[in-house]
């Protein structure tokens, strides 16, 4: 019978037959042990010269790292083993032995990695990553259907822009000029007048030519949007939404944080309410600590990481200057001049993964907003139409799926969070 690794603990004692590839192998002239993997997790295969008989050893024998085969052996339970078990081969069927495998098991510049991300992606860590991502996803879209979320899919190509106009990939919609989406956030503004509490989740384009260990050009981001949800109610959906998603990993993933060694009691913290500070007190802390950073100025990463070492929890900035934050943004009912909106900083120096806000439902102000952002009334008739018939105070946030999984995973950069990473100078494989 044909079954997986993660599966072999079904069949103790049973004799199995598993598709997979050989990751590496040791042999004492008697006995080969086969490091096997097959996507599902790895096995330790052991073959014993005096009961295989001469063909499956000769076989065992001639498998280089990477070569694709069936195994077949009897399943054993063992402690000592990482995965819990053991096959004891009786079987070995070659599809193909595999040459000169570029990645070796020693170390490897980043570089030289990224060209083979096609490969890499197999070994222990990368899989490791890609799953934690796929449980991160998993999670998100539980909480979603779990708390009467409908998922709504905003468009890629867009006539004008979300989030400024600094960073927009330009390309031709046949005669006229569009955008890839920065954001798919004014969409879900419309969504959320026809559907109440809406999610989108999908990729998102920003032509950023920074070089940093928090940029991707092509990223992933999850963006609720709620109908009747203020500031504060906005903020507990966030920390209800990154708590689950922490601790879903936590309970479901324990054997990937232990290969991507995560330090995982930091990730236990992430439970509860999450502290806040105001941009007007993250300023102060920063200059206490003698920075010369002045109220109306954007935090930098290194900011960013000064006021999170404050905490052991994800934090909340909350009220930025109107300034310099997007037009969108409702303004503080007694403090026109900052806004009703928070960025979630995460800990251990990992940066801003959420940016949200409660949005202007007043559609006087929103078209004052347009002309001061210099934004075309024309393109943007058809969001200030979300303001002129029935408009409601309404919230929503957008986070970004790779920098959490950077930090789930405590990994130094992004690029090792999606699958084919798109970079500044970086569109290979
Ligand atoms: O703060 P941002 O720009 O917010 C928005 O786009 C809003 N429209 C979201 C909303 O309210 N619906 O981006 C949101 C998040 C950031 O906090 C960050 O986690 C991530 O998206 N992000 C990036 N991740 C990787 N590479 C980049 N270049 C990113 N830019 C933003
Ligand atoms: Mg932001």
């Amino acid at each position: 019978m044909l079954t997986t690794i993660a599966q072999v603990g079904q069949h103790v004692g049973q004799e199995v037959r598993i598709g997979c590839w050989l990751y590496n192998k040791r042999s004492s002239g008697k006995i080969q042990f086969l490091q096997l993997r097959d996507g599902s997790g790895f096995i330790q295969g052991v073959v014993v010269k005096a009961e295989v008989g001469e063909d499956v050893w000769e076989k065992a024998s001639q498998l280089t790292q990477e070569s694709s085969l069936y195994i077949t052996g009897t399943v054993r339970a063992d402690d000592r083993a990482p995965s819990g078990y053991e096959l004891t081969v009786t079987g070995v069927e070659i599809i193909q032995i595999a040459q000169d495998y570029p990645i070796s098991l020693k170390e490897h510049g980043v570089d030289f990695l990224m060209d083979h991300r096609h490969l890499w992606l197999r070994s222990p860590r990368q899989r490791a990553v890609m799953a934690v991502r796929s449980e991160v996803i998993r999670a998100m879209y539980e909480f979603f259907q779990e708390n009467g979320f409908y998922k709504v899919d905003p468009p890629i190509l867009t006539p004008t822009s979300a989030e400024g106009t600094t960073n927009l990939f330009h390309t031709k919609y046949f005669d006229e000029d569009a955008y890839l989406s920065q954001s798919g956030q004014l969409y879900m503004e419309a969504a959320a007048m026809a559907l109440g509490r809406v999610y989108s989740f999908g990729p998102t384009f920003r032509a950023e030519k920074s070089k940093t260990r928090r940029h991707l050009i092509e990223f992933w981001m999850i963006e609720p949007e709620m109908a009747f949800v203020d500031h504060e109610e906005n903020l507990r959906i966030q920390e209800a939404f990154v708590s689950h998603v922490v601790q879903s990993v936590l309970k479901n993933c324990q054997r990937e944080l232990k290969t991507l060694e995560r330090d995982t009691s930091k990730l236990e913290n992430v439970v509860g309410t999450f502290p806040r500070i105001t941009y007007d007190d993250a300023i102060k802390l920063l200059q206490e600590k003698g920075s010369d950073i002045k109220w109306g100025d954007d935090f930098g990463a290194p900011d960013e990481t000064l006021i999170a070492e404050h905490y052991d929890k994800p934090v909340f900035i909350t009220h930025y200057p109107t300034e310099i934050k997007a037009f969108y943004m409702k303004p503080h009912p007694d403090r026109p001049e900052v806004v009703l909106c928070a960025d979630l900083i995460a800990p251990e120096g990992y940066g801003e993964i959420i940016g949200g806000s409660q949005r202007i439902d007043d559609p006087e102000l929103l078209e004052k907003r347009f002309a001061e952002h210099e934004l075309s009334e024309e393109a943007y008739r058809w969001y200030l139409d979300l303001r002129k018939y029935g408009t409601v105070p309404h919230s929503g946030f957008g986070l970004g799926l790779e920098r959490t999984i950077a930090w789930i995973c405590g990994l130094d950069h992004v690029r090792e969070t999606i699958p084919f990473p798109r970079m500044l100078y970086r569109l290979y494989p």
